[in-house]
């Protein structure tokens, strides 16, 4: 193992998308953003160094941390944002990962444009469990917005709803063909007859799951969220943001004589105001008769068919088909007792509005979003800094609840008051803990599908269905044996997941929507996993650097 040095500069750039020019907040002047490479085992060192007048984070998403939570980067969870002129250096191990992950920036909206790929390749000399492919394609969806990005998240927070239509929805930076004025912004994979590409996909979308299909080529998923699952063949894969998967391509063996378009377009089962456009890419062969791009061009086009816009099934249908490899070589460790059982019911609700704003939720109310009826409020101050130094007392209270307040049919009629709490809250865990969590969606404003992302563990989805969750019979029907291993899972609309995890990473870790709209009203919450008694279990020292607020 070796360790890896970037240097992040972030700085602005003007970026022209849909013949619209505006400055963006990027990592040296890269939209997409600059590709962090590493093998398992390795250490990365990145120095981010703020230009911007914006306060900034960035967050390894779906890196472990193992004691390193000071590395993890959500603004006010793990540490203050590193303000305007200063440095952060991000220092962390890859440890037992393989696959794509990505980093994103981790305070207000920032990421709409701050993101980029974070790949692990296997230790030197190790294999991947199948063949090796020709070449490696990072495939990234993103949505990109006219408008400011802050502009915004301030209109989410102050009136709930419409804010979060973007203006297209983007393959490495780049809308495609489908929307006016972005023709020559579409990204073009040229690939060679008869080889196999692993295509690394992300959704770095602020708002929207997704469907991705290509023409008339069967996709092969074989790892999710940097854990190698059983492969199987789908025609679309549905992912949520926050979450990746390698893909093998396998292209046709000879010269088809066609080219064939790529296309994303939004899973969404909420009703309101959303963006349900569609981003394509084309997949070209490179000939061997014919060079010139003229004649390229008049190849027909084959175009794909995504599922419908709430296909639910599809949707549940995908889920079951993600299963850890479960080898020797790959176990899975799932917890089998469990020594803490929680219910968590998250989903959208609403919050009294100030006089003077607009507010367009039910009877003059603001949107909230919440879990176990609590909508989080962000701190001044970091909770991790808070923990280590036994300065709770005000900035948040160890008592998040493990039930929700109220039971009600979650599935059902809505309750007449749709009003939730507010509050800083924690829950604790004994270092190892074995945990399951059962997240149940509700539809007190209409049931919606919520990919929700836990920051410092991977988790096992033991089970999941519709309606409400049954505590008798549901846990009969879990998965132990080789349940998907993720760190980020679609809560389906209207139903539940119920996950489990050992809590052996002592810190305090983000648990949220990985919706931003959803995580700015509120629906998001933190674990605190104290230390365990052996040196080796204990949170390591905050580095000399760390941000102050
Ligand atoms: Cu991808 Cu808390 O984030």
């Amino acid at each position: 193992a070796i360790t890896r040095h970037y240097e992040f500069n972030i700085t602005m750039q003007k970026v022209t998308r849909l013949c619209h020019t505006k400055s963006i907040v990027t990592v040296n002047g890269q939209f997409p953003g600059p590709r962090v490479v590493a093998r398992e085992g390795d250490r990365l060192v990145i120095k981010v160094t703020n230009h911007v007048s914006n306060n900034i984070t960035i967050h390894w998403h779906g890196i472990r941390q193992l004691r390193s939570g000071w590395a993890d980067g959500p603004a006010y969870i793990t540490q203050c944002p590193i303000q305007t002129g200063q440095s952060y250096v991000y220092n962390f191990t890859v440890v037992g990962q393989r696959g794509t992950l990505w980093w994103h920036a981790h305070v207000s909206w920032l990421r709409a444009t701050l993101y980029g790929p974070l790949i692990i390749l296997p230790k030197k000399n190790v294999p991947y469990p199948f063949a090796k492919p020709y070449k490696e394609v990072p495939i990234i969806f993103g949505e990109w917005f006219k408008a400011d990005t802050e502009a915004i998240i301030s209109q989410a927070l102050q009136t709930g709803g419409g804010p979060n239509v973007s203006d297209a929805y983007t393959i490495n930076g780049l809308p495609g063909p489908l929307y006016n004025c972005s023709t020559k912004d579409t990204y073009k994979l040229r690939v060679k007859p008869g080889k196999t590409y692993l295509l690394r996909v992300i959704n770095a979308a602020l708002n929207d799951e997704l469907f991705f299909s290509i023409a008339n080529h069967t996709l092969t998923v074989v790892d999710v969220d940097a854990i190698y699952i059983k492969p199987f063949e789908t025609e679309t894969i549905l992912i949520t943001p926050g979450q990746t998967s390698n893909i093998l391509l396998k292209t046709k063996p000879n010269f088809p004589n066609a080219n064939f378009l790529m296309k994303a377009r939004p899973y969404v089962t909420g009703q309101g105001t959303f963006d349900n456009s569609t981003v394509a890419g084309i997949l070209e062969y490179e000939s061997p008769f014919l060079n010139s791009v003229i004649s390229m061009k008049k190849l027909p086009l084959h175009k794909p068919t995504l599922p419908s816009l709430n296909d639910t099934v599809f949707a549940a249908n995908f889920a079951k088909k993600l299963r850890s490899l479960a080898t020797p070589q790959f176990p899975a460790n799932v917890p089998r007792k469990v020594d803490k059982k929680f219910f968590f019911t998250i989903g959208l609700g609403t919050n009294p509005c100030d006089q003077n704003q607009t507010c367009q939720g039910p009877n003059g109310t603001k949107f909230a979003a919440s879990v176990n009826n609590i909508s989080f409020v962000q701190p001044t101050t970091a909770l991790l800094q808070a923990h280590y130094t036994g300065q709770s007392s005000g900035v948040y209270r160890p008592d998040f609840p493990v039930n929700p307040f109220h039971r009600f049919n979650y599935t059902g009629n809505a309750p007449n008051n749709t009003n939730v709490g507010n509050g800083t809250k924690l829950m604790v865990l004994n270092f190892n803990a074995s945990v399951e969590l059962v997240l149940q969606d509700t539809s007190i404003l209409g049931a919606e599908s919520h990919p929700l992302h836990l920051h410092g563990f991977n988790f096992f989805v033991v089970g999941q269905g519709f309606g409400n969750y049954d505590s008798n019979k549901d846990p009969k029907k879990f998965n132990l044996v080789d349940p998907v291993e993720r760190n980020t899972v679609g809560v389906p609309s209207g139903g539940w997941v119920a996950i489990r995890f050992f809590a052996d990473n002592p810190g305090v870790w983000f648990m949220h929507c990985h919706l931003e709209v959803h995580t700015s009203w509120g629906l998001k919450m933190a674990w605190l996993v104290l230390d365990g008694k052996l040196p080796n279990q204990k949170l390591l020292p905050p580095p000399s650097d760390l941000p102050k607020c």
